[in-house]
């Protein structure tokens, strides 16, 4: 692909709408800031099934259960249906991968305060996941804001995430599952 056409996913995450941070994650990414632009955007209830195909590389890791509840709105919205939701944005232009991924930071929100303090992760937690004695047996990343890694995996995600209708024919790079 074209490196102008090139587009990845975001996700606005529970952990960030529950802190009232999307306003905040939106103006980090804002045009005038960094000369990207919107491909798509849409709401979306995460089913557990679509939160596990997403982190589908995940499974068996020991944070897997965790992310999924996280991703899923479960944790911070428990018993609140209607608030269990992610952000999807498909953002274009040229080296947008990169871009967006420089402004997220480091996926650990502790290594991202240490390493690229004023980054949007660098807001976000570490949580110690325990298991039923009290051991600590892992740590959960409430790091506000997905990312895709590469053009392969952002391919695969907005194809995921969006149907061929949500991406104008104009600025759609590829066809999405349901085209
Ligand atoms: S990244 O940012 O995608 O390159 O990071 P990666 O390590 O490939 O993705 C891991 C995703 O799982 C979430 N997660 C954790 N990762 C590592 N360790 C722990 N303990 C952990 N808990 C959750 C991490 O936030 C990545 O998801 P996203 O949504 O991309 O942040």
């Amino acid at each position: 692909m074209r490196d102008d056409l090139q587009q990845t996913l975001v996700l606005i995450k529970p952990d960030a709408l529950k802190n009232s941070l999307t306003g905040y994650v939106l103006s980090q990414f804002s045009e005038f800031h960094t000369g990207l632009t919107f491909a798509g955007t849409k709401v979306v209830h995460v089913t557990r099934m679509l939160a596990e195909e997403h982190y589908a590389e995940h499974r068996g890791k020991v944070f897997f259960p965790a992310l999924i509840e996280m991703i899923t709105g479960h944790l911070h919205y428990p018993g609140e249906p209607d608030k269990q939701r992610v952000i999807a944005i498909v953002y274009k232009g040229p080296d947008v991968i990169r871009k967006v991924r420089e402004i997220c930071g480091p996926t650990n929100p502790h290594v991202a305060r240490d390493e690229k303090p004023g980054c949007v992760r660098s807001l976000g937690t570490v949580v110690a996941l325990k298991d039923a004695q009290g051991n600590i047996v892992g740590d959960r990343m409430d790091n506000l804001i997905h990312a895709s890694a590469t053009p392969e995996e952002a391919e695969r995600e907005i194809k995921l995430w969006f149907r061929p209708d949500d991406i104008p024919p104009a600025i759609r790079a590829f066809p999405t599952v349901h085209s």
